[in-house]
C-alpha cells in the first residue's frame, strides 16, 4: 500500500477528517503553487524575494565559504539564484522536493543558468523519517535554505522537531529561513482565497489525486474551498467542506461524508519576530540576523548554532 493511500484512508476514517498538505504537491500541484506565487493577493513570495534581493550580500556573507546548500521542499528553486552569484565558492546545491518529476524538470533550467555550480536534485519527503538521500561530512559548511514559510505548515511541536532534525540529521551549521508574519486578517484570508480561484484548484488537487492515483470517485464540485483564520492559533486553516452528503469509494473502501463536514488540508502558521525567535531558541538555534520588508509582512532569518 502506498503511503499516500495509507494516509488518505487513515485521515478520512477520523472524526475530524484531515489529509496532510504535503499531498498537494504532485507535478500539477507544484505548477498550481507556482501560479499562486504570482497572484496579486499572495504577498509572501514577492515580499520574500524583495527581502532576499535587498540583502543578498549580507546573506551570502552569513553563509560563508564552500557552502553545501540544501533546500528542503525546494519547489521552483527560483529564490536561491538571487544570492548564488554572491556566494564565495559554493560547493554544491541539493534541492529536495516531494515531487521528483517537478524538481528534476526545474533543475534542468537551473543547470543551464548556473553551469558552474554542482546541483543534485532529489525527490525526497523531508517530513517523514526517511534516511538522508546523500552523504554529508562533519567538516562541511552545511547551510539549509528554507524559504517561503514552509515552516508554517508545521504546528509548534513539529516545527521544533524539524529545526532540531536539521541539526542532528542534516548536520546543518546555519539556516536561512523565511517565516510569514501575523498581520490583519483580511490580507491573510485573501492570500488563501484568491479571486481567480487558483488556491481553490490547488486545495482540490488533493481530491483530484485521490481520484487519479487511488481510483477514487470524488465529485470535486461537491466540495467548497475554505480558508479561515484561527486567531488563537495564529494560523490560516484550509479545508474542503462537503456541500452535500456523499459516499466516497477509494480502492475498495467506503467513506461517508456528511453535508457540511470538513476535511482539513493545511495549516499555515503566522509568526511575530518574537514568537519565531522563541521557536528557534527552543530548537537549540540562535538568531544571528532577521530581515523584514518595510511593511513587516514577511521575515527572513539567519539561524546559527
Ligand atoms: C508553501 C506552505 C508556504 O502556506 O502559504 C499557499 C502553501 N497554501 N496557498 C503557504 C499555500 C495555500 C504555502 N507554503
Amino acid at each position: 500500500m502506498s503511503l499516500f493511500l495509507e494516509e488518505v484512508s487513515h485521515g478520512l476514517s477520523k472524526k475530524n477528517k484531515k489529509i496532510s498538505s504535503k499531498w498537494f504537491y504532485d507535478y500539477r500541484g507544484s505548477k498550481l503553487f507556482e501560479q499562486i506565487t504570482k497572484l496579486k493577493e499572495y504577498y509572501p513570495t514577492r515580499t520574500e524575494i524583495k527581502i532576499l534581493k535587498d540583502n543578498k550580500i549580507e546573506i551570502a556573507n552569513k553563509i560563508g565559504k564552500r557552502a553545501v546548500l540544501i533546500e528542503p521542499g525546494a519547489g521552483d528553486i527560483k529564490k536561491i539564484s538571487i544570492f548564488l552569484n554572491n556566494l564565495d565558492t559554493p560547493k554544491k546545491y541539493i534541492p529536495l522536493d516531494i515531487s521528483e518529476d517537478y524538481i528534476k524538470k526545474v533543475s534542468k533550467t537551473f543547470k543551464k543558468k548556473f553551469p558552474k555550480i554542482a546541483i543534485t536534485p532529489i525527490g525526497y519527503d523531508f517530513s517523514g523519517n526517511n534516511k538522508l538521500p546523500f552523504k554529508i561530512l562533519p567538516s562541511e559548511n552545511v547551510t539549509i535554505f528554507f524559504p517561503g514559510s514552509t515552516i508554517g505548515n508545521f504546528n509548534k511541536k513539529d516545527a521544533i522537531k524539524f529545526l532540531q532534525m536539521l541539526k542532528t540529521k542534516f548536520k546543518a551549521k546555519k539556516i536561512i529561513i523565511g517565516a510569514d508574519l501575523v498581520k490583519n486578517i483580511p490580507t491573510l484570508i485573501s492570500a488563501y482565497d484568491d479571486k481567480k480561484g487558483v488556491t481553490k484548484k490547488f486545495n482540490k488537487n488533493i481530491l483530484k489525486r485521490i481520484n487519479s492515483e487511488l481510483g477514487g470517485n470524488i465529485d470535486l464540485n461537491s466540495y467548497k474551498h475554505l480558508a479561515i483564520y484561527n486567531k488563537s492559533k495564529n494560523r490560516i486553516e484550509m479545508k474542503l467542506k462537503a456541500k452535500k452528503n456523499n459516499k466516497i469509494s477509494i480502492n475498495g473502501s467506503n467513506y461517508s461524508i456528511k453535508k457540511n463536514e470538513e476535511i482539513h488540508t493545511e495549516n499555515s502558521h503566522k509568526y511575530t519576530i518574537q514568537s519565531f525567535k522563541n521557536l528557534a531558541i527552543k530548537a537549540g538555534w540562535k538568531i544571528k540576523k532577521t530581515w523584514v520588508d518595510d511593511k513587516k509582512l514577511f521575515s527572513v532569518h539567519c539561524l546559527v548554532l
